[in-house]
């Protein structure tokens, strides 16, 4: 695998553990009508989900960073493609190349060093495709060899990639409107098995500095910050691990994660759910679910953000809107990604919420995330 971004060799790093997905993104230039026929301005496929967006930023700010979560088993023959995301068979022979439009570099077959885990790690798993005397090699299903070729360009470490044994790659279709710069997901993403304990029995903590999880299978991300509090009761202070949990989706089985990360991110869709209008609002009411010590953050779009430090005082940032909106795709996970960089570089609570909004606000005035330092 090649080195994580900016890290000197042996560097603890910081991972990110939750959802990498395909977002295939239409720009358009105002949001359409349902059931109308239109053009978009552009279109373009990106790596996406919470955790490997973060890694994105994290690398982009210079952090190592690693990625662990689920991708499905290297694909079934082109011809076949088509049939695994639910559509129609490829036809035999075809080349299903990225969309024209993409910005990501046409890479079919991963080297095998992309992506971690080689399939003997389980011993359920397919058999990757195998180099024959020299010949064509058979080519992966797009979408796992984009993703594979992204998460390498950016530097992201993903050895501990969990490679399911079915399944297909979560994607996500996403409108991003030119007129306000918002974003419209509808993601597929229901039938690949998540990462779990046992996955993460296989990580050596003392490899990493900071752990961040996004809240998907509470009981087995539980089970994981669990091992991660014991690593930290035996080790001494600086080679302890630190944690954040984030909470996006109003999920019930998801509220008891609150209680286990030193840093717990909500999402304003969290906190609208559970009736608050403002983030400081939501802090105060959420803070009961905690642990002692821990810190809690909110990010509310154009308001910036709110958090509550372990000492109770709460503090705000404005944000920092770019002239135009243009994408807010991933604007969330910058902002968190951008706020765990900076309170891992030992920066104050006040600052890495600075930081975090004012990153964040760059990103939302690009498209994509090149740009955002
Ligand atoms: P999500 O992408 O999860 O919906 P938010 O909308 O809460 O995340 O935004 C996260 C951060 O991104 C905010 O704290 C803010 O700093 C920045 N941001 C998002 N939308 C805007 C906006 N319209 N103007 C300025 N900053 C924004
Ligand atoms: C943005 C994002 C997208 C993905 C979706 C998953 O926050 O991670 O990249 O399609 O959310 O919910």
């Amino acid at each position: 695998m090649a080195a994580a971004a900016g890290g000197a060799a042996g560097e603890r790093r910081i991972m990110c553990v939750g959802l990498v997905c395909l977002d295939i993104i239409s720009v358009v230039e105002a949001f359409p009508a349902e059931d109308s026929d239109t053009r978009c301005l552009s279109q373009r496929w990106q790596r996406g989900g919470n955790a490997s967006n973060s890694c994105t930023v994290l690398a982009l700010l210079g952090a190592p960073c690693a990625f662990m979560g689920s991708l499905a088993p290297p694909g079934p023959p082109l011809s076949k493609c088509g049939a695994e995301w639910g559509g129609t068979p490829a036809p035999a022979g075809h080349r299903a190349d990225p969309p024209r439009h993409s910005t990501g570099p046409s890479v079919f077959l991963p080297p095998a060093s992309t992506l971690g885990a080689p399939p003997a790690r389980r011993s359920r798993l397919p058999a990757r495709p195998r180099r024959s005397g020299g010949g064509p090699q058979p080519a992966l299903c797009p979408p796992l060899s984009f993703i594979a070729a992204d998460f390498q360009r950016r530097g992201v470490d993903t050895a501990h990639v969990a490679w399911q044994p079915r399944g297909a790659v979560p994607c996500a279709c996403c409108l991003v409107s030119a007129a306000s710069g918002s974003r419209t997901i509808v993601l597929h993403d229901t039938n690949l098995p998540d990462v779990t304990a046992r996955d993460f029995e296989r990580v050596d903590l003392s490899r990493y500095r900071w752990i961040h999880f996004e809240a998907r299978n509470a009981a087995e991300q539980g089970a994981m910050l669990e091992r991660v509090e014991r690593h930290n009761r035996a080790a001494p202070p600086e080679r302890r691990v630190r944690t954040s949990v984030e909470l996006e989706k109003p999920r019930e089985e998801l509220l008891p994660l609150m209680g286990r990360g030193q840093v717990v991110f909500i999402s304003k869709d969290l906190a609208r759910h559970f009736g608050y209008q403002s983030a400081p609002e939501a802090l105060r009411g959420l803070r009961g679910h905690i642990q002692p010590g821990a810190t809690l953050i909110c990010a509310w779009a154009e308001e910036g953000a709110d958090a509550l430090g372990p000492d109770g005082q709460l503090v705000h940032s404005d944000a920092f809107p770019p002239e135009t909106l243009v994408d807010t795709l991933g604007a969330g996970d910058t902002f968190n990604a951008a706020v765990i960089f900076a309170l891992a570089e030992g920066r104050s609570l006040q600052d890495a919420l600075t930081f975090g909004c004012r990153i964040a606000g760059r990103k939302c005035g690009i498209q994509g995330f090149d740009g955002i330092v």
